[in-house]
């Protein structure tokens, strides 16, 4: 099969290309290579990368020439960098979904939209979100992704394009940008420079580990129904302060590091989804956070010549905006 993947030189993205070149298929990642976006993360990968914008509508086109899907990864992704603004969240995560629906509606091409738990909005302890829950998101991100879900559930009802939608839970593993909780804390741990906890550090987020996100997507890909909505969740609910615990004795780091700093706006308190359509489907999570967290602890320690450069970039900027003042 010859795949378009968009967002493929970022975190998921990149391990889902790599897994599908790997199996033998013809593999083209279309990717702007934003601040996220990482050639390196494709390093050795059998897969034909072009750089382009996918609210480009000539751009895609040309990429997705030939291709029998597209599987759209391409996101703005961070929550913390919504709050500072988010035009480009409703670019990419908006329009860029329209863009590639409209050239999926002209070729008949399958389309998998790779969309996140956080569309739900925070869910009361015991409670799990499901597919047809209404769609509540609470910062600006989440409700670009729900605008793209919409763009994409309008466009099968409206003109039949065949189409799914994944919402994945919080993912972690190698090649994650450290921006995001576990590869923050990660890489500070091991530098020994401060980790901040947002407000109480209670706030609980189902943990999957990234090679179950891309099988997950890979199933929906091969055998979802047209129309239809699958969540991922790796089932494994942590509170932050715990997962945080946990990255200390795992890179022999001290519980002084931990700074209880301001809450982020608008903090959702707990995600939780119920995965058994999917798992009706043939999926299940491979990997426990108790196997894969030490796993991708060891991957950080290992890969210092990954992280690094990105680190003292113009990550610098980004990091005094976020948290120079909450650091004091
Ligand atoms: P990421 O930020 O690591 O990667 C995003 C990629 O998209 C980057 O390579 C970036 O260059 C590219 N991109 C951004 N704007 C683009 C544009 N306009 N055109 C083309 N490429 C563009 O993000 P990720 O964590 O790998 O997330 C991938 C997808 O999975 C996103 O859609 C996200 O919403 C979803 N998701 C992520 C998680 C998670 O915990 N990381 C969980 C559930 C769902
Ligand atoms: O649930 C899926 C979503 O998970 C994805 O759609 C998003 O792309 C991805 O960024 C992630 O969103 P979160 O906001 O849950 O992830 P983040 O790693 O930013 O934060 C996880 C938790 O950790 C959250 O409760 C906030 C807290 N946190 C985060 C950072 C960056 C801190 O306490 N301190 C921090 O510095």
């Amino acid at each position: 099969m010859r795949v378009l993947v968009t967002g493929g030189a970022g975190f998921i993205g990149s391990h889902f290309a790599k897994r599908l070149a790997s199996a033998g298929n013809d593999v083209v990642v279309l990717d702007k290579l934003t601040y996220s976006g990482n050639p390196a993360n494709l390093a050795g990968a059998k897969v034909e990368l072009v750089e382009a914008d996918i609210c480009d509508p000539a751009a895609v086109a040309a990429a997705g020439k030939g291709c029998e899907a597209v599987v759209n990864f391409a996101a703005e992704t961070h929550v913390d960098r919504s709050i500072h603004g988010a035009s480009e969240f409703i670019e990419t995560d908006v329009l860029g979904t329209y863009v590639l629906l409209d050239w999926a509606r002209e070729n008949g091409t399958r389309l998998v939209q790779v969309s996140t738990d956080e569309v739900y909005g925070d869910v009361p302890e015991g409670s799990s979100s499901c597919e047809v829950d209404p769609l509540r998101p609470s910062s600006p991100y989440s409700a670009s992704k729900a605008g793209g879900d919409l763009q994409v559930i309008a466009a099968v009802r409206t003109y039949g394009v065949d189409a799914c939608i994944t919402r994945g839970s919080n993912t972690y593993g190698p090649n994650q940008y450290p921006e995001k909780i576990i590869p923050l804390f990660v890489t500070n741990a091991l530098d020994r420079e401060p980790l901040p906890l947002y407000g109480d550090g209670r706030q609980t987020r189902d943990w999957l580990h990234v090679e179950d996100h891309c099988a997950a997507v890979e199933l929906v890909l091969r055998k979802g129904a047209s129309g239809e909505i699958y969540n991922v969740g790796g089932g494994e609910e942590v509170e932050n302060r715990d997962l945080t615990r946990t990255i200390l004795e795992l890179t022999g780091a001290d519980e002084s590091l931990v700074r209880h700093v301001v809450d982020r706006p608008g903090h959702d308190r707990r995600y939780s989804v119920d995965a058994s359509k999917l798992r009706g489907l043939g999926w299940e999570p491979a990997r426990a956070l108790a196997d894969g967290l030490p796993e991708t602890v060891a991957w950080y320690r290992d890969n210092r010549d990954w992280w690094e450069p990105i680190k003292s970039g113009d990550y610098r900027a980004y990091y005094e905006k976020q948290y120079s003042e909450r650091l004091g």
